[in-house]
């Protein structure tokens, strides 16, 4: 991503949506032009609520939030309470926003600053492809006016998270995500065989909490949460994964994997056990991965785990620059 390129996060905001949210607010040479909401981690109107109070913290309500899909193409939606609390962030209790989500709805928010912005925007999905999903069907057009997708989602050598074989994006929609990795755009795919890897420990809160940033404080007093539900559902150890903020960092070129192939992927979408998982073709992985025909999805297969040092570092910063600002 060049610095004048607009970016459109789209989310399900969600713990590391939020942090990630508040990771791109953190640079002021970001062009953040909107964000727009999915049913996933939580509905789609409590997950704008959310975005809403995280641009409360960073004194962006200039950016616009736009609701979108409350369920999958199929109409089915399965929330996740048990991850991100009731709230969506971690039942901390926040008070409600202030302000209100734009009444454009999400995928022709998208639509119109595409064409708004031909060649030039990026897009960054954070949640179920829902959204860019109807996005595409609203206007076939679409990817071709698009600079850029990236992507968190899916789990190549890597096992699901929701399922053994899926994760959690991608299998809230299976036919929206087969339909985005197939529009004929340019995307990095950032799965969790790199989020799993790049992990915030408890020594990462505390410095969070310790920092004299507001912003800082709120990122670590939704982290508690996240960090008890990974204790005590995946690592045994108080971290847990930085998902979305990995995929942010990647999207605007701040991590560079070490490993990105370009490789044919497709997303299962029958109804047996493998639905949601993501099939890359890795069998060149002993050859260099030469490049294959047709291929316009570049795969993060590894990073090489310092980021969470780097998120913690950026948002301890945030809230000083911020106020400066104000
Ligand atoms: C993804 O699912 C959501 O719970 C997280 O916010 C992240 O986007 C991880 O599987
Ligand atoms: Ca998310």
């Amino acid at each position: 991503m060049t610095p004048n390129d607009p970016l459109l996060v789209d989310c399900d905001t969600g713990i590391d949506d939020a942090l990630a949210l508040l990771y791109l607010l953190a640079d002021p040479g970001i062009d953040l032009r909107a964000i727009t909401t999915v049913f996933g981690n939580t509905s789609a109107e409590i997950a704008a609520s959310n975005t809403l109070r995280v641009l409360e913290h960073a004194g962006r309500l200039d950016i616009p939030t736009a609701i979108g899909a409350d369920s999958s193409l199929r109409g089915t939606a399965q929330l996740a309470p048990h991850v991100h609390g009731d709230d969506g962030l971690g039942n901390t209790g926040l008070p409600c926003p202030v302000a209100s989500p734009t009444t454009e709805p999400a995928a022709e928010l998208i639509v119109r600053l595409a064409r708004e912005n031909p060649g030039r925007l990026h897009l960054l999905a954070m949640g179920p492809l829902t959204n860019l999903a109807t996005a595409v069907l609203l206007d076939p057009e679409l990817p071709g006016l698009v600079k850029h997708v990236t992507i968190m989602g899916g789990a190549v050598h890597h096992p699901g998270n929701v399922t053994p074989a899926a994760e959690a994006n991608i299998a809230n929609d299976p036919e929206a995500a087969r339909l985005v990795l197939r529009a004929g755009w340019d995307v990095t795919l950032v799965p969790l065989d790199v989020t799993m890897t790049e992990v915030l420990t408890e020594d990462h809160r505390r410095r969070m909490l310790a920092g004299d940033a507001p912003t800082s404080r709120f990122a670590a007093e939704i982290l508690e949460h996240y960090l008890d539900v990974y204790q005590r559902d995946v690592f045994g150890a108080r971290q847990a994964a930085c998902h979305d903020p990995l995929a942010a960092a990647i999207a605007i070129g701040e991590v560079c994997p070490v490993l990105a192939p370009i490789v044919a992927v497709d997303v299962d979408t029958t109804d047996g056990p493998a639905r949601g998982k993501t099939i890359a073709d890795t069998r060149g992985q002993y050859r260099g991965f030469p490049a294959q025909h047709g291929s316009r999805v570049r795969v993060a297969l590894r990073t090489d785990g310092t980021f969470a040092d780097r998120l913690v570092q950026r948002l301890c910063g945030f809230s000083s620059r911020c106020l400066d600002i104000a």
